[in-house]
This record gives C-alpha cells, structure tokens and sequence, in this order.
C-alpha cells in the first residue's frame, strides 16, 4: 500500500470521545501539541460534536442547533473545538476517510484512501452504529422516507423528510431512546406518530412499569399512538419510499415517513482477533487500555471494570461515560505513573449516568438498576402539561444502587447523584425526599 504519515498518537473515530480526548491532550500539553504528533481519523465530514443533540436541538422546527454550535465540548460547558481549534492546537484532523483495517503488529491503519498511517499509541473511539431493520429481516432501509438516527447526515435526512411530510403520519420502529426522542421531536414537527415496538413497554430494558407508565401517557396526551408487543414485518413501498409498515399480524400502518431505532452495536470489527472482547466491545481495564498495551479503547466501544460495581465489566452507550473515557485514556498515556495502574486493578471510578429531554420533561439515571425499585413522588402525568417531579430509587442491601429522576432541579439531582455514589442507606434518602414532599407511590 501507498506510504503514509506517522503519528505519535492517533484517535481512531471522530465522535464525542475523540473531541474530549483532544482536548485533554491539549490540556496536558498546555495549549497543544507538536504538528505530526497527534491526529483524528473520523469518516465523518466534520470535526467532533456533541451527538446527543441531533435527537434534541437538531430536530427542532425552529431555532434548530446547527454546528459549529454544538462541536465539542459545549455539552459539558467546556471549550468549543471548531475545526480552527484543531489547526490552532498542532492537532490533524483526516475527516471523510474511513480505516477499513488495522494491523497492531504492524502499528498501522490502512484507510478507504489507500493511506497507511502508523501510531505509537492508538486510542480506539469509534463507538457504535445503528442496527439495522435488516438484521431482523425487513428490508427497505434505504428508502428515501426511511430515517436512521447516527450521523449528521442521518439527522440532516430526517430534517428534510420532516419537512416534505408535514400534517402526515409517522411510524417510528422501536421504543429506545430514538424512539422515544425522535418521537417527540415528529409531534414539535406536527406529524402524527404511531410508535410500535416488541416489548410491552417504551423504555422496557430499563424503566419500571410505573415508569414507562408514565411517559406513555403523557405522549398519549401530545397524540402519540403506542402500538406495543408488535412487530414490522414489512415495509410497502414503491419507487424507492415507503407508503406503509405492515405488522405481524396483517395490521398495515399507512406511513409518509418512516424512524427507526432498534438499537446499536459497537464498531469493534476492525480488532476481531486482534483485541479481547467482551460485551459486544472491546475489553479495557480501569486505564482504558485494551489487551495490546500500545492500543486504548473509550466511547460506546469500550467495556470496562466498574470500580462502583465492584469491578464487574459494563459497556455503556451514553455521552458522560464518552466524555470520562476519553479523558482517562489521555491521563493514563500521558501520565503512566499517576497512580492508575493501581486504579487499574479494581477499575475505573466511574458512576454510570443517563439522561433524557423530551417536550418540557427531562431525567437523569445514576448508578445501577438492580435490585427492588422503590418510587416516590407524583406519577400522574395530567393532560401533557403538567410538570411532573418524580424519583426511583433502586436498592440492593438497603443501600441506593440506583436512582432515577424526573424534573430534578440542579441541586436535587446532584444529591440524587451523590446519594448513589456513596451508597446512601434507603432509610435516609427515603427520609429526605418525604421530607421534600415525595411521598411514597408503590402502591400497584
Ligand atoms: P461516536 O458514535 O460519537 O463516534 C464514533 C466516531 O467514529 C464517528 O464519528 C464514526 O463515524 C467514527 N468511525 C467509526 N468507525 C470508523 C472507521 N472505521 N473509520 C473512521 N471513522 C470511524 N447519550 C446520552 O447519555 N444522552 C443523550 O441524550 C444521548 N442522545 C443521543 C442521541 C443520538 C441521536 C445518538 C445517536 C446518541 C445519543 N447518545 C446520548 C449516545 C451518545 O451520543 C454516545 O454514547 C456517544 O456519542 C459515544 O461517543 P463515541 O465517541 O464512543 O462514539
Ligand atoms: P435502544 O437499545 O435504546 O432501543 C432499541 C429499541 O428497539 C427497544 O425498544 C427494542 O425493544 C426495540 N426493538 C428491538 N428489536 C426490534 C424489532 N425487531 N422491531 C422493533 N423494535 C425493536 O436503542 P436505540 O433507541 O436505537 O438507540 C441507539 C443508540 O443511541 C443507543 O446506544 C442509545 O444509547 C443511544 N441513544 C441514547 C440516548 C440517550 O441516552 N438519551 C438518546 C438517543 C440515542
């Protein structure tokens, strides 16, 4: 193959972890690096933004967000890295260029552009990708009103045919995140949504059914139809778009566009037999370092001990473990004698965290969703507008393993935050929030 350029360090994947990472390389190397020694490989087209705003902002009818407004690393109030940071900062940014293989012997990356680059370090980030309706035997996926959610490019897609089906009807496949988020996103576009998905509740992997209860009713009142324990078995269409979704059992759902989200998969191909795996990722330890000591893994992508968890391995696809990975793995280069390779043995200090804006709502998740759930506060959602505060409160033990708010102001989910992360006894926390007015609703 053609000869290439040689890089000290190279991020493979230009998402939200490899922003978080460059920029904590420039914070180490105070104010940046020396040309030649660090560069992003992304397929994408532009640099590193904060993804989670192309299910949110990126949708909206009016006053969308549009990049540079949301490259990283606004979505953590940090610096805004435009592509002119990247320049400003010694870092090369090799956008549009996919790496279709790597060779850790060699310590190279071969590219679509037939370009060999060599690392000294590597740090994988190249998270995950949507799955496709083909892998469960549907085809009709490159429809021109069949909407996936990854990319900007995804997003700019569904912009357009939000744009070319207002008034019309919408079936979004699945009741994940995307789901759930892109739903709300059709009703802000005045399209009508019919969501069907397997499970007998949105969100089922994870909500209680109170929970999901919840949130199922209120986009009932916003007018979101949930067709639930359905499947698609079909798409009918002709001259390349989608006119209808057709169900397991014959029902047909007349559709001018069409979202899906069914769930992702991480892009660990590239190592199969080159890295150890586990949990569909590549297996780091608590310094983020994979099975070849010259190669980093962090993002969707990485699966890594728990410190919190008493070391069990967990891979998490959510933007704050993107961000925290990303800035371990470059103090764990850039630093080796930090005290982390003692860290590394019982993992890495990490309290999971999830999040979710849809309409006026908003929550957050900490911890883990183990044991009994015990939930507290107002579960009646009213007509759609009501502002609901709510929380779920997992426990192992009689201590919080895991919590989950809705409507939390700052402070609250802070605490909500903290109470996890030291393991609070059930008591005390229960005290606190009847005290602040939630009382107990586990009444079935
Ligand atoms: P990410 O997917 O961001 O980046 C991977 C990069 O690698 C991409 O640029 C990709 O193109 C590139 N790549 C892959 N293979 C490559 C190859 N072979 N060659 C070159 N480049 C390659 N989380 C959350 O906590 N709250 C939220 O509200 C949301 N919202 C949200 C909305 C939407 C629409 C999505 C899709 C996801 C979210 N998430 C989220 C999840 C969050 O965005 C996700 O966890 C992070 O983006 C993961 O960051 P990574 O950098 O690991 O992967
Ligand atoms: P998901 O795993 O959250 O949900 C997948 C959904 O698809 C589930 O409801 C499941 O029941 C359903 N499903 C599975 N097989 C199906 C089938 N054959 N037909 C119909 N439905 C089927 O995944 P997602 O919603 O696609 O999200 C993709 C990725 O984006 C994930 O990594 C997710 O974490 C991330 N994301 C996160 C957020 C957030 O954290 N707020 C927001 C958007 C996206």
């Amino acid at each position: 193959s053609q000869m290439g350029r040689a890089f000290a360090y190279v991020i493979l994947g230009g998402g939200v972890a490899a922003g978080y990472a460059a920029l904590e390389f420039a914070r180490h190397r105070d104010g940046g690096v020396s040309p030649g020694e660090l560069c992003i490989i992304s397929d994408e087209a532009v640099a590193p933004y904060e993804r989670p705003a192309l299910s949110k902002g990126y949708l909206l009818p009016r006053g969308a967000a549009r990049l540079p407004g949301f490259h990283t690393c606004v979505g953590a109030n940090d610096e805004l890295l435009t592509e002119q940071w990247y320049k400003d900062h010694g870092i090369e940014l090799v956008l549009a260029t996919r790496v279709v293989s790597a060779d850790l012997q060699q310590k190279t990356l071969l590219t679509n552009t037939g370009e060999t680059i060599s690392y000294g370090t590597l740090i994988v980030a190249t998270g995950a990708r949507a799955s496709k309706l083909e892998e469960f035997g549907v085809t009709g996926s490159d429809a021109a009103n069949v909407c996936y959610l990854r990319s900007l490019k995804d997003a700019d897609k569904m912009v357009g045919v939000m744009r070319s089906c207002h008034g019309g009807n919408a079936v979004v496949i699945g009741g994940g995140y995307i789901g759930m988020e892109c739903a709300a996103a059709l009703v802000a576009n005045e399209i009508k949504v019919t969501m069907v998905f397997p499970g007998k509740r949105c969100m089922d992997r994870f909500f209680t059914p109170k929970i999901a209860e919840f949130y199922e009713k209120y986009y009932a009142a916003k007018g979101v139809t949930f067709i639930k324990g359905a499947r698609v078995t079909s798409l009918e269409a002709s001259d390349g778009r989608v006119a209808a979704a057709i169900l397991r059992d014959g029902r047909r759902l007349p559709a001018d566009m069409v979202v899906v989200g069914v769930g992702a998969r991480a892009n660990a191909g590239l190592f199969d037999g080159q890295l150890a795996m586990e949990k569909g990722g590549i297996r780091v330890n608590g310094r983020m370092q994979t099975s070849d000591y010259a190669v980093y893994a962090v993002g969707d992508v990485a699966a890594f001990p728990v410190a919190l968890l008493g070391g069990q391995v967990r891979r998490f696809e959510h933007v704050d473990c993107a961000r925290r990975t990303a800035r371990r793995a470059v103090a764990a280069i850039l630093e080796p004698a930090d005290g982390a390779a003692e860290q590394g043995k019982k993992g890495y200090d990490y309290l999971p965290f999830f999040y979710s804006r849809v309409f006026g709502l908003s929550w957050q998740f900490y911890g883990d969703n183990v044991g009994e759930a015990v939930h507290f506060g107002d579960f009646s959602p009213g007509s759609g507008h009501a502002t609901a505060k709510f929380v779920v409160l997992w426990v192992s033990g009689g201590r919080v393993s895991g919590a989950f708010i809705e409507g939390g102001s700052r402070e609250e989910n802070e605490e909500t935050a903290g109470a996890v992360r030291r393991g609070a006894s059930v008591a005390e926390v229960a005290a606190e929030l009847l005290s602040r007015g939630l009382a107990f609703a586990d009444q079935e």
